[in-house]
């Protein structure tokens, strides 16, 4: 049970409010003068001990949980009125556990280890004898100190002990220093400095915190070319994208992002000018990363070199290329992954060659402005394998027609939207000069849409809790948690429901959508979350979130694992699950207005029509409501037949 339901099964609603409200037994109900508007003539504020909540009928028409009431009654947030009920129910709100704080300071430590890292590599480069080579070899290729200042870039001695005497020295200790990557262990007892005789990259994260070092080699038989830092907890080479942190403003305000394939490209088009470019890792790219990018922008273009992207052997045969290929080095352009990534993503990828012979960064420095005519010439993934395949070969010839459309036709096969499928099939048809028909082959594995599906909360395990708790059982709750298990992990679901229930004449969602204010808090930080685009909104909400929360908002993330966001279903179960939230608390209004007014009459009172007035505008809306959730099903069961 989280410390949110265990204050709340601590807590007597009735207690609480009776505090500062004259309450009256009505029903299983108490009812009373709301607290938060003037009005001592009807009692339009309804006390439900059942499920721990309030609400007002009236004027306010709001509503919510204990937390709510005293944030309202106090104007405390969230936090504060955690605190003080939490004091007041005598419940110990959760901390860090030792454990965890101890790994949070573990993690800051590496960082400034690392940091004062580029520091010392930093000042070998420009300030001693030593990496004068390193300095040359920079500025011999156009590397202007302005930029190596900027990125950091320093030189690693050769020495196999020159940074771990530095850093001993200092006090550091032989422990932290392997595990920032910066030495290694000896088989036979003692440490030696892992980079040696080499340029150092540092890479840091997408919040610009140090992550670990790329390290290029300055002699050839140095091998490999580029050295990382180990995979570390902080250096997670699948994760991260050099440059993210200098790119993402331009990335944003050009709408764009550019991928390319080394370090010093990245540098040399900033350098030109050209700001929005970052590289992997010599990976293949995750759809981490391109998660990452999608945040900040649709379109991403993947500048390949020559040989990456029109080899055919790579193009052809990826699953035997991935096998033979060393797989520390070079990066493997995957299109078919690529292809699904972009479906999942609802990105815009595409893929642009280089000059044969050519990285970005020579490009750039031979001329700047041939950069946006390359970007300019990127092709969707699908048209550039097609035709990299096709160059070069016989297109008469009919065994080469066959190979080529082998190759193709899966990637076709991949894309989830039948209008883009059937362009590239006409493409190809074009390309080879065989007839539609001839490529469309046996009809490939269709996702079916899936039938009408009613919203279905997940089931609340806690069953000691639910005892506990009374509103863990209750199905609004349930219902809510449900809306917020999608909205913690994609928050930018929110926006089309918005559009959706704008288009109903409708109101946006809003944190009223949710009566308990745990899920209230949690709405607010998915909102927050959507306006940031540092973290991914999870990981934001919960950095963000009271401690206390994270165990239901852990629970919420576990039932939402598997859900797919670009998902119809999702949505509209998301949709349909707020309007019926909103009916409910329309029709569990009416109800009370109706025993209320009962209840008015029976007294002589003259102040029934009030309520009156009320149960009208509710089912006035409820009338909306009901229409919008019917038009919508109704298009959704049509779509599904
Ligand atoms: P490249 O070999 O194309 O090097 O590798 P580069 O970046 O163009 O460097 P210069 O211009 O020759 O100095 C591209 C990227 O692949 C990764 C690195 O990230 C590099 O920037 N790589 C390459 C490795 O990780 N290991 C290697 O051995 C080689
Ligand atoms: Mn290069």
């Amino acid at each position: 049970m989280s410390n949110v339901d265990e204050i709340k099964a601590r807590l007597d609603i009735v207690d609480l409010v009776s505090e500062s409200v004259q309450l009256r037994k009505s029903g299983k109900n108490f009812t009373g003068f709301c607290p938060f508007h003037s009005n001592t003539r009807t009692p339009s504020f309804v006390v439900f001990p059942d499920t721990g909540t309030w609400r007002c009928f009236g004027a306010c028409n709001d509503g919510g949980d204990i937390f709510k009431y005293v944030m309202k009654k106090e104007g405390y947030d969230f936090p504060e009125a955690l605190r003080r009920l939490a004091e007041r129910a005598g419940v110990e709100l959760r901390q860090y556990t030792p454990e965890e704080q101890e790994q949070r300071d573990e993690l800051d430590r590496l960082r400034d280890l690392m940091e004062e890292a580029v520091t010392f590599f930093r000042h070998q480069l420009v300030s001693t004898p030593a990496g004068k080579p390193a300095l040359d070899y920079l500025h011999g290729r156009s590397f202007g100190d302005e930029s190596l200042e900027a990125w950091g870039l320093g030189y690693a001695p050769n020495s196999w002990d020159a940074l771990l005497n530095h850093f001993s020295e200092k006090g550091h200790s032989p422990e932290d220093l392997l595990a920032a990557g910066l030495i290694g262990e000896r088989e036979s007892g003692g440490y030696y400095d892992r980079f040696r005789n080499r340029v150092m990259f540092p890479i840091r994260d997408s919040r610009g915190r140090m992550a670990g070092f790329g390290a290029r080699a300055l002699s050839d038989e140095d091998q490999p070319k580029y050295l990382n830092s180990p995979q570390t907890d902080l250096f997670n080479k699948s994760h991260l994208l050099y440059g993210l942190d200098r790119a993402r403003k331009s990335i944003r305000s050009e709408d764009e992002a550019v991928i390319v394939e080394g370090y010093l490209d990245v540098i040399g088009l900033a350098q030109a000018g050209y700001t929005n470019a970052v590289s992997p890792m010599g990976t293949a790219l995750t759809e981490q990363q391109l998660r990452q990018l999608k945040r900040l922008t649709r379109r991403i273009v993947l500048a390949l070199d020559a040989d990456a992207a029109g080899d055919k052997a790579t193009l052809r045969g990826l699953q035997v290329a991935r096998q033979t290929m060393d797989h520390s080095a070079d990066p493997v352009f995957d299109p078919r992954g690529l292809v699904r990534h972009e479906a999942r993503l609802q990105a815009d990828i595409r893929v642009t060659t280089l000059p044969e012979g050519q990285d970005p960064d020579e490009v750039v420095q031979a001329d700047p402005d041939a950069w946006p005519r390359l970007l300019d010439a990127a092709r969707p993934i699908v048209e550039h394998v097609m035709y990299s395949l096709a160059e070069g070969r016989e297109l008469d010839d009919p065994k080469v027609k066959t190979e080529i459309a082998e190759q193709v036709l899966p990637l076709i096969n991949d894309l989830p939207n039948a209008i883009e499928r059937d362009t590239y099939i006409q493409k190809l048809a074009r390309l080879l000069k065989v007839d539609e028909r001839s490529l469309a082959g046996p009809a490939p594995e269709r996702r079916r849409p899936r039938p009408f599906a009613r919203p279905q909360p997940p089931a609340n395990g806690a069953a000691e809790g639910a005892m506990l708790a009374p509103h863990l059982q209750d199905s609004t709750f349930k219902l809510e948690a449900h809306c917020l298990s999608i909205l913690i992990r994609h928050p930018e679901l929110i926006y089309r429901v918005n559009r959706a229930l704008q288009e109903a004449a409708l109101e946006r969602m809003s944190s009223e959508d949710f009566e308990h204010s745990d899920l209230q808090e949690m709405f607010r930080l998915s909102l927050d979350a959507l306006e940031q685009d540092i973290l991914e909104p999870a990981s934001y909400t919960l950095d963000n979130l009271p401690l206390a929360l994270l165990d239901r908002a852990d629970e919420l993330l576990q039932t939402s694992q598997q859900l797919d966001p670009s998902g119809e279903r999702v949505f509209e179960d998301l949709l349909r699950t707020i309007i019926m939230l909103r009916r409910r608390k329309l029709h569990k209004g009416n109800e009370q207005m109706r025993f209320l007014q009962q209840a008015a009459q029976e007294e002589g009172d003259l102040k029934a029509s009030e309520y009156q007035q009320v149960m009208v505008q509710n089912t006035l809306n409820l009338q909306r409501l009901d229409k919008a959730y019917g038009a919508f099903s109704n298009r959704n069961l049509s779509k599904a037949k």
